[in-house]
């Protein structure tokens, strides 16, 4: 039990998924997993445990933002012996070639966070993916015939920058595909504590050309999504 968290040890199973919004968290452990569990509640916060495909799995709200996101992956590494954490969220576009509904595997993930920056001095610590985790989402996507792209996601701590895409500077022009609030924050604990991590985003809205994502492609854009991060969550 944490302040955030009122689960026993032993209720998260070792493969945990990181939706960042609660009722996705419910709809994931409603809709793919057997024999659903609730094992957090706390500020709504929802954390469940099932099966999948007949292995433990379990989907853990994080909020909004590297902060939260801290918060619940610190204690579900050191209270409750995760191993794998995949995020699937949504992200921004910052490239033209990737079009609404596309998935972006997070390989890096740059930051303006001082969650990252304030812990590595005079250096640029690059937050990345686990390797394994990376090219099994790679190929799982390939095989099944879905469009994605892998490459360094931005993890802003910022949504509403005062000065629109200039806020972004020159990070498109190096080859950022996407951007969204949570990835740095997560791989760089798991670097810190020797665990795997990925995150899995589907593009809905792009920055650069201003196309959308509407409400039934998000639905089933966010099933495959989610499909493929069980898939490769059990795997390990
Ligand atoms: N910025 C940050 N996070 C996001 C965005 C965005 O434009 N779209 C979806 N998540």
């Amino acid at each position: 039990m944490t302040p955030h968290n009122h689960a026993k040890p032993g209720d998260y199973a070792e493969a945990v998924l990181l939706p960042g919004d609660p009722l996705r968290a419910k709809w994931i452990a409603e809709t793919f997993f057997d024999d659903a569990k609730l094992v957090n509640s706390v500020r709504n916060c929802l954390g469940y445990t099932g099966t999948w495909k007949g292995k433990p799995v379990s989907v853990q709200a994080s909020g909004m933002g590297q902060p939260s996101l801290a918060i619940y992956v610190h204690e579900l590494i050191n209270v409750y012996g995760a191993k794998t954490l995949i995020r699937v969220g949504t992200c921004g576009g910052l490239n033209a070639k990737v079009k609404v509904r596309d998935l972006i595997l997070a390989q890096g993930a740059s930051t303006d966070s001082s969650i990252v920056k304030g812990r590595f001095g005079a250096f640029n610590f690059a937050p990345i993916a686990d390797f394994g985790l990376l090219r099994s989402a790679a190929e799982k996507a390939e095989a099944a015939g879905m469009r994605y792209h892998a490459g360094n996601m931005l993890s802003s701590d910022i949504f509403y920058h005062a000065n629109g895409m200039a806020g972004y500077d020159a990070l498109p022009e190096h080859g950022v595909l996407g951007v969204e609030m949570e990835a740095a924050a997560l791989y760089t604990l798991a670097a810190r504590f020797g665990v795997k991590a990925l995150t899995i985003c589907t593009m809905t809205d792009c920055l650069i050309t201003k196309d959308e994502i509407d409400a039934e492609q998000r639905q089933t854009s966010l099933r495959d999504m989610v499909e493929l991060a069980l898939d490769v969550a059990v795997e390990v």
